[in-house]
């Protein structure tokens, strides 16, 4: 069952929110079957645990759907991430799945929390992590190796990530240590490669062979993308298939987990945005790169990869009497010219304030970011659909 919070206002569908709430707000639309579907997706085909990567929409509305479409762990990457999961959930499990931590930030997780997985990819951060749990040997070290950029939008292997050879020295000590030794790997977000995840499997298996250690478990990150514009998404199955495949290569088998964010909430929210000022070619939206726009700014995001928008008059219907689409430059509302979407929007040629814009898929990396910059904020909420 879906968690419908009372307070949260619900309509049918985006149309009626539109009439009946006339926002004058940004505001997020939930929509639980969407996140019930994305749950589905890995709790019914993944071979192992899901971990919500919770960094990629921590909103409480958003944390609720996710709960209630059945996923149980979380990929939690800070204390204030861990509190905020357990405070909410207490039986959540969390991970902490983050190669840096704050100084004593694993000790509270340890003894508080009862969080047994860390992630490390440096001698520095072994050390910190053993010395603040005392070398329990309930831990699970997960070592992070640095995989190939491959058929990712966004990489996340420069900052995090170690070679094989630094890592088979790791998984050694991690050993010796008595806690479980375990490999990690991000392939990238808004990954477009099936295939990556196997080769990144295929680099885990060389690296603890290289060690000669038998791993416990293996975290194939996050990186499952998720639907926009011009992004041809391969099928689901494609990704789990390749992973499946590439796990039987192991010498033995080994429990997997995967730590999507962006694909478990992605599709579960669209944006209401209202134009608040039209001049020529220009529109001006109450939403723009400081609010929820930030991640189309982002070195490597394809602008052609935009979530899929379309308009509504002020009561929330499609305009009648336009003459057809025209292109129009976006602008959010603030003082700063770099406050402007990365492309044109074909729109009607007739849209003017008043008139509503709607964007599908905002769920990631939207809410999460943004800023209250000139004092805009987005916070409203709805629900439409079941
Ligand atoms: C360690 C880790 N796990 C999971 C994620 C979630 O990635 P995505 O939203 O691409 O699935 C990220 C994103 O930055 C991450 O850094």
């Amino acid at each position: 069952m879906n968690v419908r919070p009372a307070e949260i206002p619900r309509f049918a569908n985006i149309g009626q929110a539109i009439e009946t709430l006339k926002p004058a707000e940004p505001t997020y639309v939930l929509h639980p079957s969407k996140f019930a579907e994305a749950a589905k997706r890995f709790l019914d085909h993944f071979p192992g645990d899901t971990l919500y990567a919770i960094k990629a929409n921590p909103h409480v509305n958003v944390l609720d759907q996710v709960w209630a479409s059945g996923i149980r762990h979380f990929d939690t990457a800070s204390l204030p991430e861990i509190e905020l999961v357990k405070g909410r959930f207490p039986e959540a499990i969390c991970h902490f799945m983050a190669p840096v931590r704050a100084p004593g930030t694993a000790k509270i997780a340890f003894e508080k929390y009862g969080v047994t997985d860390y992630v490390v990819d440096c001698d520095y951060e072994l050390d910190k992590l053993l010395a603040e749990t005392k070398n329990s040997r309930k831990l699970r070290i997960f070592v992070r190796i640095a995989t190939p950029l491959g058929g990712a939008l966004l990489e996340l292997s420069s900052k995090f990530g170690c070679t094989p050879d630094e890592a088979a020295k790791l998984l050694k000590r991690v050993k010796d240590s008595g806690a479980q030794p375990c490999i990690t790997f991000h392939v990238g977000s808004q990954c477009l490669s099936p295939f990556s995840y196997a080769q990144a499997v295929e680099m885990a298996r060389r690296t603890a062979e290289k060690a000669g250690v038998e791993i416990a478990a293996l975290d194939v990150g996050g990186g499952f993308p998720g639907p926009y514009n011009n992004n041809d998404v391969p099928p689901y199955h494609w990704y789990f298939d390749s992973i499946k495949e590439a796990l039987a290569t192991m010498p033995r088998p080994v429990p997997v987990i995967c730590e999507p964010g962006r694909a478990l909430i992605a599709e579960g929210l669209s944006l209401i945005t209202q134009v608040i000022l039209r001049k020529g070619d220009s529109l001006y939206l109450n939403d723009g790169v400081y609010g929820s726009f930030d991640e189309l700014t982002l070195p490597g995001w394809n602008a052609d990869y935009f979530h899929r928008v379309y308009a509504l008059d002020a009561k929330g219907k499609v305009s009648e009497k336009p003459q057809g689409q025209k292109a129009f430059r976006v602008y959010g509302p603030t003082c700063d010219s770099l406050d402007v979407l990365p492309r044109p929007l074909a729109l009607p040629d007739n849209i003017g304030p008043g008139d509503y814009i709607v964007f599908e898929s905002i769920g990631a990396y939207s809410v999460a970011v943004r800023t209250n910059f000139n004092g805009f904020f987005p916070d409203s909420w709805a629900i439409a659909g079941n």
